[in-house]
Parts: C-alpha cells; sequence; structure tokens
C-alpha cells in the first residue's frame, strides 16, 4: 500500500525513547527512510514504549523499513552539521527534519534554579533546536527545486510548556517558547522558498521524562484532574501529528504550533 511519504529522506533527533521514538516509527510506517538519532542508542530506563529493548532503527529495519542510527548530541553543531549530512550521503537527500530531542531537571521554582539547570535546558531545547533548524534549513535550500510543492519540512518538537506557564517548570517553559517563536520566525523567512516550518506543542505524555509525574500519586492525580480529556496522550499522538506536518496534507501549513493536549491549553 502506498505511504503517505513514500520516498521521502527523514532526520529524527532524540529518537531512541519516547515521543521521538514513536514519531520515527510513525514516519516510517508512512514509507519515510529514517535517520534515528541520539546520544544514545538504548531507549532511556522509565520508558512505556514496545520493544523497549529494541533500538529504534532496529524495530524499523525489522519491519522492513530503512533506517540508520547516528549518534549526535544536539547541542553540537557539528554533530547536528554531520547528522544532516549522513542524511544525505546514505539517502540522497532531506526531507523532514524532525528536531524532538529535549530534556527536563525536574519540577523547582526559579528561586531553587541553579545555573547549570538552566544553561542545559536551554541548551538542549532551544540550541540544540536552532542548531537543527539550520543545519536542515541550509540543506533543503541546496537540494534541487522543481518549483512546486513543499522543498521540505521542518517539524520542531516545542511543548504546551511554550505557550503558557507551567507551574516550577522556569527553564523548560523558557526553552520551549523560544522554540514556538523560532518556529514561528523561520516560517516566515522560508515561506517564499517553500519550507514548511512548524512545531508540536504536546501536552503530558506517559515517556520516561514525565515518569516522576506518573508514578507520584499526586502529581499524577493533578494531571488527571487538569486534563479535560478523559485521558492523558501518548507519543503516539505525536507521532500522527508529525505524520500530517511531514505529508503534503500540510502543504500549506507554515508557522503553527499545533497543540497535541487533549485541550489542556483551550480552557
Ligand atoms: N513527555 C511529555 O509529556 C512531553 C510534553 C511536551 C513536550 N515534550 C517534548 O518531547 C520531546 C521528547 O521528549 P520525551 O518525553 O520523549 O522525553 P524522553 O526523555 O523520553 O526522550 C528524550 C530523548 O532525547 C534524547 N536526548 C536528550 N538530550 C539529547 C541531546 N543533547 N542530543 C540528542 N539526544 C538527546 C534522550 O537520550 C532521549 O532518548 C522533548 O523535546 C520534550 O520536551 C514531551
Amino acid at each position: 500500500m502506498a505511504g503517505k511519504l513514500d520516498g521521502k529522506v527523514a532526520v529524527v533527533t532524540g529518537s531512541s525513547s519516547g515521543n521521538g521514538r514513536a514519531v520515527a516509527l510513525a514516519l516510517s510506517r508512512e514509507g519515510a527512510a529514517v535517520v534515528c538519532s541520539d546520544l544514545r542508542v538504548a531507549a532511556l530506563e522509565g520508558g512505556y514504549e514496545e520493544d523497549i529493548g529494541t533500538a529504534t532503527h532496529d524495530v524499523i529495519t525489522g519491519e522492513g523499513g530503512a533506517a540508520l542510527y547516528v549518534s549526535a548530541d544536539v547541542t553540537k553543531a557539528a554533530d547536528v552539521d554531520a547528522l544532516v549530512s549522513t542524511a544525505v550521503s546514505e539517502y540522497g537527500r532531506l526531507d523532514v527534519m524532525v528536531n524532538n530531542a529535549g530534556v527536563f531537571t525536574g519540577l523547582h521554582t526559579i528561586v531553587d534554579e541553579t545555573d547549570d539547570q538552566w544553561d542545559f535546558t536551554m541548551a538542549v531545547n532551544a540550541t540544540g533546536v536552532f542548531y537543527g533548524c539550520r543545519a536542515a534549513i541550509r540543506q533543503m535550500l541546496a537540494q534541487p527545486d522543481d518549483g512546486e510543492g513543499s522543498r521540505g519540512k521542518v517539524i520542531n518538537i516545542a511543548s504546551i510548556g511554550g505557550l503558557v506557564g507551567l507551574a516550577q517548570e522556569p527553564a523548560y517553559c523558557a526553552s520551549k517558547g523560544a522554540v514556538v517563536n523560532l518556529t514561528r520566525q523561520l516560517a516566515v523567512d522560508y515561506a517564499p522558498q517553500r519550507i514548511n516550518v512548524n512545531a508540536i506543542c504536546p501536552g503530558f505524555l506517559a515517556t520516561a521524562m514525565v515518569r516522576p509525574f506518573l508514578d507520584d500519586p499526586e502529581l499524577n492525580k493533578a494531571l488527571h484532574d487538569q486534563s479535560p480529556w478523559p485521558h492523558l496522550g501518548t507519543a503516539e499522538d505525536v507521532g500522527k501529528a508529525a505524520t500530517f506536518l511531514a505529508s503534503e496534507e500540510s502543504g500549506w501549513v507554515s508557522g503553527a504550533n499545533l497543540v497535541v493536549d487533549g485541550a489542556f491549553t483551550a480552557g
């Protein structure tokens, strides 16, 4: 059966765990060749992934898809540039760049936030997305242009924390706010070249990052109480949104920050 992304080449950062893994699998299942990239090839302990013991690229190739793994730290521009170069040398081009890698250093107010926590969060969540967008857009602009359709899709994984203030998450919210507005800014600059730049803003989902919330009975109850939707989301919900933003179905969608949050921020 034809997939929505047949013949496309995608890079996903932070693809070993959680949302990145779900996005990589979803893009592959629509036909994309996927360059999976992370600091570590194994999924983080504490995640909720099916087949957690099998690396993402091995799950994909086991299903008959095309994938490889490249180790890259998104806080290092040289790593991110080399990652995009590998996608091009292995698969010929880059069509979809998913800047997903992210970190969260736990709940605390700004009074207790250390310089290291702030710098680390901004380096991964904000600067890492900047490096990914820059490398991807440089490559997309260099590729032959047939004069129609999208010349490339950049998808940044932001957060509802980039749209509203979440209690006791100062650096996380600041870093995601940077991603939200960088996404809009790049969409404006590269609309004339037909490069789509969008973000996904997930609400609270069951991944290793959110395990400490879900394992704490009080925080778990608070998350469920605050959610208008009867259940929390999953990484697969992010995978489906990314598939839409990677496909031709979102051809004229650019500069959007697509909330995937069960109406959490709608009220
Ligand atoms: N889980 C949620 O509820 C939620 C909600 C909103 C947004 N997000 C965002 O989704 C993205 C993925 O989060 P997740 O929940 O899957 O987290 P996760 O902790 O399960 O996975 C994050 C992955 O990123 C990798 N990573 C971390 N630092 C990296 C670096 N410097 N370079 C390369 N890879 C790195 C980790 O090794 C890990 O595999 C993040 O940007 C996060 O902020 C998550």
